[in-house]
């Protein structure tokens, strides 16, 4: 069955400054109205990979596919992207309106049918009344809202976010996240949204693309990064993961649980890595919240260790504990601590784990 053609795709895209290869071979499809975020540690080429997208910069080798064509070659203004600059390059001295209406007029669009425009992408960006004002008269978030209405006033195909939110404060930053969100979903645009930031990665965006090394490591929506990341890399990208190492020793083929022997004692597992045999070395990732405490007396449960509360954290909705058994030390987060147990540095503890924690192919 033909599945509908993607708005963006990339192909086997390389890209080399002198004899540093920065992009090895990035492939990904972009569906119409998605928004995509481009996230992985500073240098790992997240810019690069955009402009290669907007026309700034051209690759060693590889394709763009703007809506089934090849738009490789073709210079910036040709492409029918609109990129939004870190620095919003907004002209300082002119007023709000006049910067917004900036394409359309050299588009030579006609006065009444650019005010009109630039009208709708005022009330768009919740900037009524504030059309008169100069650039410098206006807040950062102002600013960034007056880059993003002037980029959407031609309506590109697709639109280009280079870490749009750096220049604000922190509380302002999830104000404008939530509000480029809200516009991108209102006017279904595809958009592409670069990042450093796992967490603003991870709530702003359909599907995350996670680059490092010049590789993507995984595409997936935020669901698919923490709850089934792909490797050891992924799974510590984003919150704090406690990883053991086992070996497979048994499956039950009925029931598809797999007995994995660890340092510390046997567990029972409920993954859903189809490709795991008895004999594996597997990495389990276990991730703090998913953990239970329980007094180290009482009744046995399964998966559970032994272990001495090192260290403990109350903050009221949250608990924290680093538990050690053995040689390895867990972190357990106990929210919504509130009216259930809570243990102090050297309390004998029962470490459970759940059967369904995602595993890792070592
Ligand atoms: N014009 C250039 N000439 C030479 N090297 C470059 C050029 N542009 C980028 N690089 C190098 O390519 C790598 C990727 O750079 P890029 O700007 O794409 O990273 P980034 O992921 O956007 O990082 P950041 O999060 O810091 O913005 C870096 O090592 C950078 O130094
Ligand atoms: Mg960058």
């Amino acid at each position: 069955m033909q599945t509908t053609t993607p708005m963006l795709e990339l192909v086997d895209i390389y890209k080399s400054f002198g004899d540093v290869e920065v992009l090895k071979g990035i492939s990904a499809k972009i569906d119409k109205g998605e928004l995509l975020t481009f996230v992985g540690p500073s240098g790992c080429g997240k810019t690069t990979l955009l402009r290669i997208v907007g026309g700034f910069t051209t690759a060693t080798s590889g394709q763009v596919i703007l809506d089934g064509e090849d738009i490789g070659k073709l210079p910036p203004n040709m492409r029918n992207t609109k990129m939004v600059f870190q620095s919003y390059a907004l002209f300082p001295h002119m007023n709000v309106r006049k910067n917004i209406g900036f394409g359309l007029k050299l588009q030579k669009w006609p006065k009444q049918k650019i005010d009109t425009r630039v009208e709708e992408l005022l009330s768009l960006v919740h900037m009524e009344g504030l059309g008169d004002r100069t650039i410098d008269r206006i807040s950062g978030g102002q600013q960034q809202r007056v880059a993003l209405a002037r980029a959407l006033a031609l309506e590109p195909k697709v639109l280009l976010l280079d870490e749009p939110l750096s220049n604000l404060d922190a509380n302002l930053r999830v104000v404008m996240r939530e509000e480029i969100r809200n516009i991108q979903e209102r006017i279904a645009i595809t958009t592409i949204f670069v990042t450093h930031d796992q967490y603003e990665a991870m709530s702003i965006s359909d599907r995350l693309l996670v680059l490092h090394e010049g590789v993507i490591q995984q595409i997936g929506s935020p669901i698919d990064i923490y709850e089934r990341p792909a490797n050891e890399f992924i799974a510590g990208f984003v919150g704090y993961v406690n990883f053991l190492e086992g070996t497979v020793d048994a499956i039950d083929e009925k029931t598809n649980i797999s007995s994995v022997i660890t340092e510390y004692g046997k567990l029972e597992l409920d993954h859903d890595q189809e490709d795991i045999k008895v004999g594996d070395k597997v990495l389990l990732v276990i991730r703090p919240e998913t953990v239970s405490l329980s007094p180290s007396h009482g009744t046995e449960r399964p998966n559970t260790f032994h272990g001495t509360v090192e260290s403990q954290m109350y903050a009221g909705n949250l608990a924290k504990y680093t538990v050690k058994f053995g040689d390895k030390e867990m972190v357990v987060d106990h929210y919504n601590p509130m009216g259930s147990d809570k243990f102090s540095k050297y309390d004998k503890v029962k470490v459970t784990v759940p059967r369904a924690i995602h595993v890792l192919k070592r």
